[in-house]
């Protein structure tokens, strides 16, 4: 009998997906009937993504796990009916994003385009940016999506240094608690986020971790609104203790158009577009999952619930 995986991501998500999920369970030799409703004690699998299509996990009595086609998971992680396990999104294609994403805003930030995009008056300053060796870029989050980012941007020479939860051994120096943080931020002209939203990153960047970042320095946050207090954000943008915010992904999103952050001069918004999962190699993550639960194997990905990441 073939397995019965259910798309349950929004249904204008289908289109794109369809094809290259039947294409990657033929690949995986999986037999798969591939459907956008059925009943729940019937399904094997539950594919993922937000808003979704289900809120109530308890009737999927058959599921043997829900695979996210979302990096981030904190809409689905908390649900007290989840009780399968849950893989989250680890895909190349969305790493490739994201490295393509972070490496472009801090390039504009170090190279000072907007100096030239922006020029009133033709003006031959030959003020040149300082050499990468001399700007330190920290990156708050060094998971798939942050390790990659710091990797690429150590490539091009800037001195990274990296934060995460629990202590390191990469090509560059890391850092991990308050103290760390503390120098993490105070040693970085350009600070990239790329943490999941939790209870422990909530708020993280508030009035007083802003304050240890430096003078001038620029934020560039793909990772969630949430990790940043925005009421300390835009009094540290509108005192100019902070050159610039570069943001991405916010607590409301679509990003009301009366918001501040819309209008102000120290600020860029883009509509959380750093990072799409890309279906094409994706698909290939998800088969793979599928594979492994049905050969008894540990699934990639896993999320840990207690951490809630
Ligand atoms: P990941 O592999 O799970 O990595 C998360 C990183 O955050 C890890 O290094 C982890 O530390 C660190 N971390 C978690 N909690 C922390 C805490 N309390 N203090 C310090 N560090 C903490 O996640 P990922 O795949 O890189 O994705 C990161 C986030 O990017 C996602 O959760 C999502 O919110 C965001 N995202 C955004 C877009 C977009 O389009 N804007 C697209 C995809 C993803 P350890 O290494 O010590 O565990
Ligand atoms: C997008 O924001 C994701 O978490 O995959």
């Amino acid at each position: 009998m073939p397995l019965l995986v259910l798309f349950a991501a929004p249904s204008a998500d289908w289109p794109e997906w369809e094809t290259p999920l039947r294409a990657a369970f033929d690949a995986a030799g999986l037999d798969v009937r591939l459907v956008v409703e059925a009943d729940p004690a019937a399904v094997d699998y539950v594919i993922y993504a937000p808003p979704g299509t289900v809120s109530d996990f308890a009737p999927f009595t058959r599921a043997k796990a829900v695979l996210s086609l979302w990096a981030g998971v904190e809409r689905i992680v908390g649900n007290a009916t989840l009780t399968q396990p849950l893989c989250r999104m680890v895909d190349p294609g969305m790493t490739g994003h994201m490295v393509s994403y972070v490496v472009g805003h801090v390039l504009r930030h170090h190279l000072g385009l907007d100096r030239h995009l922006k020029r009133s008056a033709p003006v031959w300053d030959q003020t040149p940016p300082p050499h990468p060796s001399d700007r330190t870029v920290a990156v708050l989050g060094l998971g798939e999506l942050g390790g990659a980012c710091a990797a690429a941007i150590a490539a091009l020479g800037f001195p990274v240094t990296g934060w995460a939860r629990t202590a390191k051994a990469l090509p560059f120096p890391t850092d991990h608690g308050e103290d760390g943080l503390r120098r993490v931020l105070g040693a970085a002209e350009i600070v990239v986020t790329l943490l999941p939203r939790t209870a422990e990153t909530e708020n993280l960047l508030d009035a007083r971790r802003l304050g240890w970042m430096r003078k001038g320095a620029v934020i560039i946050n793909p990772g969630r609104g949430a990790l940043i207090d925005e009421a300390a954000l835009l009094a540290a943008l509108d005192a100019g203790h902070l050159g610039h915010a570069t943001l991405d992904v916010f607590r409301t999103e679509p990003l009301p158009p009366d918001h501040p952050f819309w209008t102000h001069p120290r600020a860029t918004v883009t509509p959380h577009i750093a990072a799409n999962t890309h279906p094409p190699t994706a698909s290939g993550v998800i088969a793979e999952n599928i594979r492994r639960g049905e050969a008894g194997e540990r699934f990639l990905y896993l999320v840990d619930r207690a951490q809630q990441y």
